[in-house]
């Protein structure tokens, strides 16, 4: 019973069942509470928060969280706040988060993934060839955050140039995800920055004055998925509305740029962390598809995501009121014993389906839709930097991002000879 726990950990009070998500020990590093979650005290509360929320850290219950839609519900937002605004296709519930993934999910699909993997790789090169020639860099700076932004740029259809802006944003938003107070005014740097793409597009079509027929997505606006929303209406009809282009765009900023950089820098820290590691990679460069699903199920990027729960529901003793949050771990669920052999080893070589029943994308219907292009940046961006920089070592502390929902180091100073 929850009632019954000793712990000692950091993170968690035990006379309240209370676990502290914001504790710097947590923050620091929040596997050891989790394995007392998980033992001890299965479902309980978090506190110091915007709203008082609940948090599951068993994996069977993660994932009823993520596949029994009738029960939980995403319409409040995964973050912290109940968030009331129309969002991206992660809000919906279904069948209209059915018709609005399909919708999405062509330029996702592996094939289509996979076009973007010389533009990838040509900006990975570029990168380590231009820090090559200082000896030293700031990792998550030069190389990790400018990558994704290929891959990202490219599926929306957006500007590349407008990349330092992205990451800005991509920050701000996720900030907002903890702390919604932290976040004042880039939801609305967003919004505008995409309404006036959205203008520009609808102009561009109606100027151009195109037959019946002729798709002008490729022709008189950029590909991509921004152009898509503008131009193509969904399989019942209906055209997204501007505040469902603005509620995309900056989900996307968030889900499709800072995670792949998490998954980058937490990858090339554990690998220079014990050295051997990286020897080994430098040796067996096919590896590196494993190293990055094992660096995903031991960092998971995404630390968890929240529900809301359409009924009252008891689990573990501990009852949820009907339309509490309730924040599902997916770290502990990675973690899982009876999925992984020593789960707490980073292991380079446990075999790829074996580490894909991992959580680090989701589960289920909300399976994350850039799964391919995040597997594929990362990897690429490990082969590049073992050809490029095969005596890469750490050069001081790596710290991680201080988005208490997010586990990536945002500072990782990397040298080499
Ligand atoms: C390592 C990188 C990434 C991680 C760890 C990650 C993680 C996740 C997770 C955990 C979810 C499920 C959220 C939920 O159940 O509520 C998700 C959904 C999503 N992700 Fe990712 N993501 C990554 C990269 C990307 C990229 C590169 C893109 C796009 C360019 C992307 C787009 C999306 C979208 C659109 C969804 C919502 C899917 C839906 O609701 O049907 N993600 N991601």
């Amino acid at each position: 019973m929850a009632e019954e726990r000793q712990s000692e950990q950091p993170g968690l009070e035990p006379d309240r069942l209370v676990f502290g998500l914001t504790a710097p020990e947590v923050m620091e590093d929040p596997w050891p509470t989790y394995r007392d979650l998980v033992d001890q005290c299965p479902v309980t509360h978090v506190e110091g928060l915007v709203n008082p929320m609940f948090a599951m850290a068993r994996r069977d219950d993660v994932h009823e969280m993520l596949t029994n839609t009738d029960l939980w519900s995403n319409r409040h937002g995964s973050g912290v706040a109940y968030d009331k605004s129309v969002g991206s296709v992660q809000r919906y519930d279904p069948p209209e988060h059915g018709i609005r993934r399909r919708f999405l999910r062509g330029p996702f699909l592996p094939r289509a993934a996979a076009q973007n993997e010389p533009a990838i790789a040509a900006l990975a090169t570029e990168l380590a060839e231009g820090i090559k020639p200082r000896g030293s860099a700031e990792l998550h700076d030069d190389f990790a955050v400018p990558l994704p932004i290929v891959a990202f740029s490219r599926i929306l259809g957006m500007d590349e140039d407008d990349a330092h802006r992205f990451k800005e944003w991509a920050d701000l938003t996720t900030l907002g995800m903890t702390f919604p107070e932290r976040a004042v005014g880039v939801r609305d740097a967003v919004r505008n920055y995409t309404l006036n793409e959205v203008t520009r597009r609808r102009t561009a079509v109606a100027e151009a004055g195109l037959p019946d027929g002729v798709d002008p997505v490729g022709e008189v606006v950029p590909a991509g998925i921004l152009s898509q929303l503008c131009c193509h209406p969904l399989e019942d009809g209906s055209y997204a509305t501007d505040d469902e282009v603005t509620g995309l765009v900056a989900m996307m900023l968030v889900a499709g740029h800072e995670t792949t950089t998490s998954l980058i820098t937490n990858a090339v820290w554990r690998l220079l962390e014990d050295r051997s590691r990286w020897e080994r990679l430098v040796g067996e460069p096919s590896l590196a598809e494993q190293v990055i699903e094992e660096s995903l199920r031991f960092d998971p990027p995404v630390l968890g995501n929240c529900r809301t729960n359409n009924e009252e529901i008891t689990r573990h003793g501990v009852t949820i009121p009907k339309h509490a949050k309730v924040l599902g771990l997916l770290g502990p669920a990675n973690r899982d014993p009876e999925l992984f052999e020593a789960p707490d080893e980073f292991r380079m070589d446990r075999p790829i389906t074996e580490l894909r029943r991992h959580y680090s994308f989701g589960w289920g219907p909300h399976f994350c839709l850039g799964a391919h292009v995040a597997r594929l940046t990362s990897r690429v961006a490990l082969e590049t930097l073992v050809e490029h920089l095969p005596t890469l070592r750490l050069a001081g502390e790596a710290e991680r991002l201080p988005q208490p929902f997010l586990w990536g180091r945002h500072r990782l100073p990397v040298a080499w000879d």
